[in-house]
């Protein structure tokens, strides 16, 4: 975004953007999730300015998560931030954790300090429960972390390898609702069929297990089967929309070996595997007016 050349030496710090492969809102009840880097990134500017001001159009929550950061990180909010980002805003990609990540290590660099992965993600998580009230921590954790990451909240993170080739699209289905109050609208699912949860829980730790073992293994038809079973658990808590599902046939039918919504859902990104490079570059162009882009994991 805007940045003048003028006076003043600038600190950048950089945040990973991402998708959950596994898990969202579960991750939330204390079930584990998978996250992964997608290579999009939010890299924020920071340099000293008489007190706190933007380069850029922002509102009441991103001012406030940035004040509550760069007191952390730099003991002081007087810097003039601007921010870049490669991430589609309130769409499932971890926009606001990246973010949070990214200015968490500019202000400890304009501090003198260079920040290990840890301390960026618990800097960042109290931006990021700015944002979203009560987050599992899975978004900031793997906005610094980066990789393919194993998640449980309260326990951190694990890397994890994969045994192979795994080429995945994104597309886009537009504007998702605030995470909050999907999460919140999970949670109020839970408060009236506990028992019903509990089961859905259950499911999807065994879809984890089965994710973990297929990441390790190579085996992306395995993976795609997962991908679409979590998908049908998302869609059973009212978190897909016409469109996401429209997307989700569009790949199906393209070929792609499964595909779900990533993130807290009401819109937002699909997260899509293909069988191969050549198929997921077909995928992307089929996707096209959704924004979609592919990557590859391991
Ligand atoms: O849609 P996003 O990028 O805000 O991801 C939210 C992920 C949730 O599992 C729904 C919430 C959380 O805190 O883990």
């Amino acid at each position: 975004m805007r940045r003048g050349r003028s006076a003043g030496k600038w600190w950048t710090g950089t945040g990973y953007g991402k998708a959950i492969l596994i898990g969202e809102h579960f991750v939330v009840h204390g079930a584990r999730g998978i996250a992964l880097a997608v290579p999009r990134k939010t890299i924020v500017r920071l340099r000293k300015a008489p007190s706190l001001r933007f380069a850029f159009e922002c509102g009441r929550l991103l001012k406030e998560a940035t004040r509550a950061i760069l007191e952390k990180a730099a003991g002081s909010t007087d810097f003039e931030v601007d921010v870049e980002s490669g991430l589609p805003v309130s769409a499932g990609m971890g926009w606001s954790a990246s973010y949070c990540v990214a200015l968490a290590r500019a202000a400890a660099e304009a501090a003198g300090k260079k920040l290990g992965d840890d301390e960026a993600a618990q800097i960042a998580f109290e931006g990021e429960k700015i944002f979203h009230g009560k987050p599992s921590g899975i978004d900031n954790t793997l906005a610094a972390f980066g990789g393919v990451m194993l998640f449980r909240r309260g326990e951190g993170q694990r890397q994890l390898k994969a045994g192979g080739r795994f080429h995945f699209v994104v597309a886009n289905s537009g504007k998702k609702g605030p995470t909050k109050e999907l999460v919140e609208m999970v949670s109020g699912m839970k408060a009236r069929e506990p028992a019903e949860f509990a089961r859905m829980v259950e499911e999807e730790e065994r879809l984890v297990d089965g994710a973990v073992d297929a990441l390790g293994r190579g085996d992306v038809k395995k993976l795609g089967e997962l991908m679409d079973r979590n998908n049908a658990l998302l869609e059973k808590l009212g978190l897909s929309t016409p469109k996401i599902e429209k997307i989700r046939r569009i790949a199906l039918e393209s070929g792609a070996l499964g595909a779900k919504i990533t993130g807290a859902g009401g819109g937002g990104c699909v997260l899509i595997l293909a069988p191969d490079g050549k198929k997921a570059k077909e995928i992307v162009k089929k996707l096209g007016k959704y924004g979609a882009f592919d990557f590859t994991v391991g």
